[in-house]
């Protein structure tokens, strides 16, 4: 069969007409958008140009059409088909309330496969399971084409992360097929080998590549938009020096460091996180990580860079530091507050604060200070987590505007 080919020279024409395509579902994803000899083609998946020549106009005199050859794969299976014919295959009844729990959406780290819990884990399915062969009946799934290329061989449900715990790890994530290692054990002192030893997995988000072991560290999808706008907004950060209070795997430091950040320095209690930043850094990056008790002043940080402790110490682990210019700061206000002022030599610094804020006193922060915040995702039943982004001139956090903030929150 042959479809439509649109052609131009002007590269700042593709992202328009590739975004229109898709929304138009027209795009032939399956095939790369090519450039041979300046030319550039983006492959559609229409045999002729009706549906959108009259949309692109605007465009005409740099465009042209052409034709490829190509054989479109049908649309995969849903999941409900493909546990409906296993159904039927192994000569099972599904009910249903088994099918009401099949899930609709999941989130794929590789080589995980993250269902939403109240789907496999419900009790109907759980005693279902039990009496079925379900390492048979998980790896037919994995086998279907539907997930077949995103090569998952682990399947688990995530499961809600218990609000008091400060280092937000997924004690409750549920595996259910696949080989997740030794069952978790090793939270607050782990070795060498239980990182050896325990199941990772991955994702690459605006190109950056991070890695978790799911057993001891959350990770949140949420917050891809937050990264995307960290990435867009602070291109050059070569002169920059980036602090990072709660730093995670790396979930926004991985953003700083891809724009250049001059100096990083992270604050993270949870190893299993630092792991997994390490990780995603060592063949990249200069970095050291310092534990709690490990000595720290300037000269060793002028050799050495990095640990492994509460951000509470941030302060006075600068003690030693002579001021830096500070233009950009990232954490929690308390701690943030007091890093630019007495830690910035110069008077500006952007910061943005993460807070998680009821919805109700959401409003009360003080907008002489921070303005009002972006909601980034929720952190617990009216709990949101937020962004304040604002530009703090470091003269500006006398005592009586601290006071002010204080009491309005
Ligand atoms: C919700 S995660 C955030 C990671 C990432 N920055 C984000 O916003 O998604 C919070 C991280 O902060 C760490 N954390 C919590 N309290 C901390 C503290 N006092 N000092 C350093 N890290 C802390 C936790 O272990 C956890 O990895």
């Amino acid at each position: 069969m042959n479809f439509v080919k649109i052609k131009t020279n002007n590269s700042e024409l593709v992202k328009p007409i590739k975004s229109y395509l898709e929304s138009i579902d027209a795009l032939n994803k399956d095939k790369k958008i090519s450039k041979e000899d300046g030319v550039y083609s983006i492959h559609t998946k229409l045999e002729n140009t009706d549906k959108f020549e009259a949309e692109l106009v605007e465009y005409a005199s740099e465009i042209r059409y052409g034709y490829y050859p190509f054989q479109l794969l049908p649309e995969p299976d849903s999941l409900t088909t493909i546990v409906k014919n296993y159904f039927t295959w192994r000569g099972l009844e599904l009910d249903k309330d088994l099918e009401d729990h099949i899930p609709k959406k999941w989130s794929i780290y590789r080589p995980l496969l993250l269902f939403g819990s109240d789907t496999f884990d419900s009790k109907v399915w759980q005693d279902k399971l039990a009496t079925m062969d379900d390492t048979d009946f998980f790896s037919y799934i994995l086998s279907n084409r539907l997930f077949v290329n995103s090569r998952v061989s682990n399947i688990a449900i995530n499961k809600p992360i218990i609000e008091s715990d400060v280092m937000r790890r997924p004690f409750n994530i549920k595996p259910l097929f696949g080989d997740f290692g030794p069952p978790p054990s090793n939270y607050d002192n782990p070795t060498e080998f239980d990182f050896m030893g325990a199941f990772w997995c991955t994702v690459v988000q605006n190109g950056i590549f991070q890695t978790w072991a799911p057993y001891y560290t959350m990770f949140s999808r949420g917050n891809i938009k937050e990264k995307a706008r960290i990435l867009d907004t602070y291109k050059d950060l070569k002169q920059s020096v980036v602090f990072d209070l709660y730093c995670g795997i790396g979930y926004f430091s991985l953003s700083y460091l891809k724009n250049g950040a001059k100096h990083l320095f992270c604050w993270e209690l949870n190893p299993w996180s630092v792991e997994g930043f390490r990780r995603a850094i060592e063949y990249k990056y200069a970095f050291k990580i310092f534990k709690r008790h490990d000595k720290f002043n300037y000269d060793i940080f002028l050799q050495e860079v990095r640990k492994n402790e509460s951000n509470e110490y941030v302060l006075s682990r600068l003690e030693t530091f002579p001021k830096h210019q500070l233009p950009i700061a990232h954490g929690s206000w308390d701690t943030t507050r007091e890093l630019i002022k007495h830690h910035s030599s110069i008077d500006s610094t952007i910061a943005h604060i993460h807070e998680n804020v009821h919805q109700m006193i959401m409003s009360k922060f003080d907008t002489t200070i921070l303005p009002t915040p972006v909601k980034v995702k929720t952190f617990a039943p009216d709990i949101w987590h937020v962004v304040f982004v604002s530009t703090i001139v470091s003269s500006a956090l006398r005592d009586d505007a601290e006071d002010r903030l204080e009491s309005s929150v």
